[in-house]
């Protein structure tokens, strides 16, 4: 019981050792286990990525085609977790839809809720990679009134979620292959970002040796926040309200400047990046070639390109070391994709469910670990007599 240190926000605090993932700020590097991100996302696929972030290595093929193999075997979901997405509201966001489903797992799975036995974590993992996409597009199916599409195990990951997203029973659907890799790139460039808000909420809540789907559904809640995983949908949001109010960007930056209550400038700033994102650099590329291909709203993007050009080169942004992050970019490429703005931050969970995964593994099997409880600076009254009701 030493002094006690004040660091709101966690700025300057390191919580653990982490050997996942490495970012240097400054230099607007990202790396997964030693890969950097532009290599991860030009050459890998995000099921190989999970496996990288899970177990430390690259697989081999056969590794690989194991790991694929044993996803695809648990993409069912119990026919009574139905049941579950029929009592919310229709226009239920997905987030706490997602949040809840996965805090139910552990309901329905429980054999597999030992943190310390290896073969329950394993089992768990495998069933959190399968089942979120199912659940998440049971999600959005209970949002637009269509039917439930089971899984198709004779599809990757990201193709059977497409098609259970947009599928229906009544036309053949027909995967588009670009679409396919542009989604499963997107996912390795979320796949895993060491502390950021909701992995370290997955590294408390399961401190308390809580199990790993109770870690991962506290995780979605904190993704949820618009300074978050949040900000994604928050950026579309604000450059349609630009778009409305006639596309003056120019006096929208200055509200932002002005610090008026709740304009920010979404999509820019990053507590560990003062150069550029890394993510959000091949985003850009990737938003360009999509909505190419997609015929997305030209308009939008153009828009938010004029809004990056006056940010970078105003001395309020400057000044700030504020760029553009990974979500400033993405809900372009969601949109044109068929993505409802509502289901940006569930696309944003699903590529971060192996990192989440990942960090919960190596803070459970490190012998440091210890329960996450921070300090407090206390400054209430001092002691006081208690007062009678009638004498206040
Ligand atoms: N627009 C306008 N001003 C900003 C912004 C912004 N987006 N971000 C930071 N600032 C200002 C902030 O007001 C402060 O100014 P001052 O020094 O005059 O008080 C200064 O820049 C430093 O910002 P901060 O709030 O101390 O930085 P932080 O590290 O605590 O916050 C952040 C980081 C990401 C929460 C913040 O930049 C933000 O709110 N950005 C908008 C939301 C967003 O895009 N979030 C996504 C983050 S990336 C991926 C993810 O996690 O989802």
């Amino acid at each position: 019981t030493g002094k006690v240190a004040l660091d709101i926000g966690f700025v300057n605090t390191a919580a653990c050792t982490s050997a996942v993932t490495y970012i240097d700020g400054d230099a607007g590097i990202l790396r997964y286990r030693g890969y950097p991100i532009d290599q991860l996302a030009a050459s890998s696929s995000f099921v190989e990525v999970s496996y990288l972030l899970i177990y430390g290595e690259l697989p081999t093929a056969q590794q690989l085609a194991e790991f694929d193999q044993s996803i695809r075997y648990h993409t069912l979901l119990h026919e009574d977790l139905k049941q579950f997405f029929k009592g919310f509201p229709r226009d239920a966001h997905p987030m706490p839809v997602l949040s809840s489903a996965v805090s139910a797992l552990s309901t329905f799975y429980q054999d597999s809720l030992d943190p310390f036995d290896q073969r329950q974590v394993e089992i768990s993992t495998l069933r959190l990679l399968a089942k979120l996409p199912t659940i998440a597009a049971y999600a959005y199916k209970k949002s637009v009134g269509q039917p439930f599409i089971y899984p198709d195990n004779s599809l990757g990951l990201t193709e059977n979620f497409l098609r259970m997203t947009f599928a229906t029973p009544a036309e053949p659907y027909e995967q588009d292959p670009e679409l396919v890799k542009a989604l499963d790139m997107l996912f390795v460039l979320h796949a895993d970002h060491e502390q950021n808000c909701s992995t370290s909420t997955v590294r408390l809540v399961g401190s308390s040796h809580a199990n790993l789907f109770a870690s991962v559904s506290a995780g979605i809640n904190a993704l949820f926040g618009p300074l978050h995983g949040g900000a994604n949908q928050s950026v579309l949001t604000m450059l349609e309200s630009i778009q409305r109010e006639g596309g003056d960007i120019a006096s929208f930056v200055e509200r932002v400047k002005n610090k008026e209550p709740g304009v920010k400038l979404m999509g820019f700033g990053h507590r560990v990046y003062k150069n550029y994102d890394p993510r959000a650099a091949i985003v850009k590329q990737t938003a360009d070639s999509v909505l190419d291909k997609l015929g997305g709203n030209s308009e939008l993007l153009d828009l938010a390109r004029q809004l990056e050009e006056v940010a970078l080169t105003d001395d309020y942004f400057i000044q700030r070391k504020l760029y553009p992050n990974v979500d400033f970019y993405t809900g372009l490429i969601y949109r044109a994709m068929g993505f409802p703005t509502r289901m940006f931050t569930v696309l944003f969970a699903l590529g971060r469910l192996p990192g989440w995964i990942a960090q919960w593994r190596e803070m459970i099997a490190d012998p440091q670990t210890k329960i996450g409880r921070p300090r407090q600076l206390y400054t209430g009254a001092t002691e006081r007599p208690y007062v009678a009701i009638d004498a206040r």
